[in-house]
């Protein structure tokens, strides 16, 4: 550390171990990061100097839910367990989890008689679709009518940034000759939005960065456009074995919707789905959870 701050023999030996897998030229944000957070626990414990457990604090506070990263220096023995565990799937314990966040309270939008989903994968059958499948389930259950597009059925180019949404009157929106235009209609005319995406590489697939980039071609250069408020469910998958992990993701992800009209107010995430559990179905194994997921697509029409 370029601070002041003395660090015990395994908190430095614990620090380079967390750096280790980063660039060097990330070193200096992290360190400052990390610093300024252990400088609360020293001040809290009245200590001189940073221990190990200290470290780990701090490192949860700086990286919330990155849980990889602080059990492997918390308790490798768990980390190498969790890792393990995912070789062969166990059916009657199996680590896939499919999990709810709790609903706001207000009252949202009104309730939904069409159900417009879009699907941010290529992985037709996969477990993001088959979890986007339940809730679409249980808003049928509900009484509302549904349709839901899939990324790898249509034609969609990424935005190439033209800006020509922006100048002219387009009534397709997008200058871009491809199957956006009917996905635009029906996103703003539907009274729910469901959207559904796996986790690749730490971030939404690029099916669905395609797909919330060219979501700007409906705003206009100063952002007057009122857009009709629509209740969203927002479905995510991954393969670490956590529900948490990827909150940040699916915040920023909702937010993005906000923006465009859609108050999310039900996360369906599914995690869990790597090695064994990546096969197409595994979502399944987890009844109570699909069952939680049809719940979530009902209440969009409640
Ligand atoms: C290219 C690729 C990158 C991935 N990156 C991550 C990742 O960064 N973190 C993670 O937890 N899972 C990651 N996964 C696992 C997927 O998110 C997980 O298996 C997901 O449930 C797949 O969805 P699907 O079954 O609908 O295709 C990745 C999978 C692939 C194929």
């Amino acid at each position: 550390m370029e601070t002041k701050q003395h660090f015990t023999k395994d908190a430095q030996e614990a620090l380079n171990s967390f750096l280790a897998p980063h660039p060097l030229i990330t070193h200096p944000h992290h360190k400052r990061k990390i610093a300024g957070s252990v400088e609360h626990y020293l001040l809290k414990e009245n200590a001189q100097e940073v221990t190990k457990d200290m470290l780990v604090k701090a490192l949860e506070d700086c990286y919330p839910h990155n849980e990889p990263s602080t059990l492997r220096l918390k308790d490798p023995e768990k980390m190498m367990g969790a890792i393990k565990q995912q070789q062969a799937v166990d059916r009657e314990n199996p680590m896939v989890q499919i999990s709810c966040w709790p609903a706001p309270e207000a009252q949202i939008a009104p309730p939904a008689q069409d159900v417009f989903a879009f699907y941010g994968g290529s992985r037709k059958g996969g477990n993001t679709d088959c979890i986007m499948d339940a809730v679409l389930e249980g808003a049928q259950a509900g009484g509302a009518r549904v349709e839901k597009v899939s990324f790898c059925d249509k034609n969609l180019s990424p935005c190439t940034g033209c800006l020509g949404c922006q100048n002219k009157d387009l009534e397709t929106h997008c200058v871009i000759k491809d199957d956006m235009p009917y996905i635009y209609k029906r996103f703003l005319e539907c009274d729910a939005f469901v959207f559904g995406f796996p986790v690749y590489t730490g971030r939404e697939s690029a099916q669905a960065a395609i797909f919330c980039d060219r979501l700007k071609a409906l705003t206009d250069p100063w952002r007057k456009t009122k857009f009709k408020q629509r209740r969203g469910l927002m479905v995510a998958t991954w393969g670490w074995p956590s529900d948490s992990i990827y909150e940040g993701l699916v915040s920023q992800m909702s937010t993005i919707l906000f923006m465009f009209g859609v108050e999310v107010i039900s996360v369906v995430t599914g995690s869990g789905f790597w090695d064994a559990y990546y096969q197409k179905g595994t979502a399944q194994l987890d009844q109570e959870g699909m069952e939680k997921a049809r719940e979530a697509g009902r209440g969009l029409t409640l």
